[in-house]
């Protein structure tokens, strides 16, 4: 089954106080298959973040349609879980006020959403922590919090805009490390925005490779890998490295645009 399609997208933003008009997106079309992960990649300021906002219902497209579960965006629903790069959470919340309060908003009883929420913290390894305030959190832990806040909701697509982005390389790795393993047990439909080729290319299923802007899909890449993933034993397979020297190129623009693999 089809989660998530975007077809056709355009958006022309224009510049409220100079009036300049800036074409972010040129024409992108996708889809995002049930279970799946698939990122989108590409420079800084090619669209990315428009993207996955006029996904999440936030901002308004020019021209195109994105499609979640069958019907067309128009606004923010709860279809769609984000992720926010800065965490947004609650301070004033528990660790466990924060996971469970979107259940909690859907009516769902205190004893099966507290059940939900600390299965899903166990997940994240959060565990130990559901009395904890945010503001006792670190950085990573914090962004765990955010990524078990969406999958307790179960939404039909997790929108993920870089979340690692703001922290320390070492962290980084140990939450890419655990964010595949939580898509390997619970398969949630994913669609991941980053910059950075070795993320992209370790967490994802397939990679849309888009061109600066205006976007548009220079390829659609299918990583071989095999899962379970794991870090080490991936970045050292062949078919890793083929991966990211082949969207290396398309990035780079030396290699033609080949059909589009969807
Ligand atoms: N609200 C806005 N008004 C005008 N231009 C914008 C607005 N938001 C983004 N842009 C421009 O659109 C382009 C794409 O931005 P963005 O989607 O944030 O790119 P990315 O996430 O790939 O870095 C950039 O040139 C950016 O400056
Ligand atoms: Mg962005």
């Amino acid at each position: 089954m089809t989660a998530m399609v975007i077809d056709n997208l355009h958006k022309r933003y224009v510049d409220r106080y100079t009036g300049e008009e800036i074409v972010a997106i040129g024409d992108v079309s996708f889809s995002v298959h049930e279970g799946e992960f698939v990122s989108i990649l590409g420079p800084s300021g090619c669209g990315k973040t428009t993207v996955l906002n006029i996904v999440a219902g936030f901002i308004e497209k020019t021209r195109g349609t994105v499609t979640v579960g069958g019907t067309e965006v128009t606004a923010p629903g709860p279809d769609r879980g984000v992720v926010f790069q800065s965490h947004a959470l609650f301070p004033w919340k528990t660790v466990l006020g924060n996971v469970t309060f979107g259940l909690r908003m859907k009516g769902m009883d205190k004893a099966r959403r507290e059940q939900a929420g600390r299965d899903v913290l166990e997940l994240v390894g959060l565990s130990g922590f559901e009395r904890k305030y945010p503001h006792e959190l670190s950085g990573g832990m914090q962004q765990r919090l955010g990524v078990a806040r969406v999958l307790v909701n179960e939404p039909a697509v997790m929108l993920m805009d870089e979340p690692f982005a703001s922290i320390d390389a070492q962290t980084r790795r140990k939450l890419q490390q655990d964010l595949t393993a939580l898509f390997e047990l619970r398969r949630p439909t994913v669609f991941f925005v980053t910059h950075d080729i070795e993320e992209a290319v370790f967490l994802s299923d397939r990679v849309v490779v888009l061109s600066g802007r205006p976007s548009t899909v220079r390829d659609i890449v299918e990583v071989p890998l095999p899962r379970p993933r794991n870090w080490h034993a991936a970045v050292e397979s062949t078919d890793f490295r083929t991966t990211v020297t082949r969207i290396e190129s398309l990035l780079s623009g030396e290699e033609a645009h080949v059909g589009d693999g969807s």
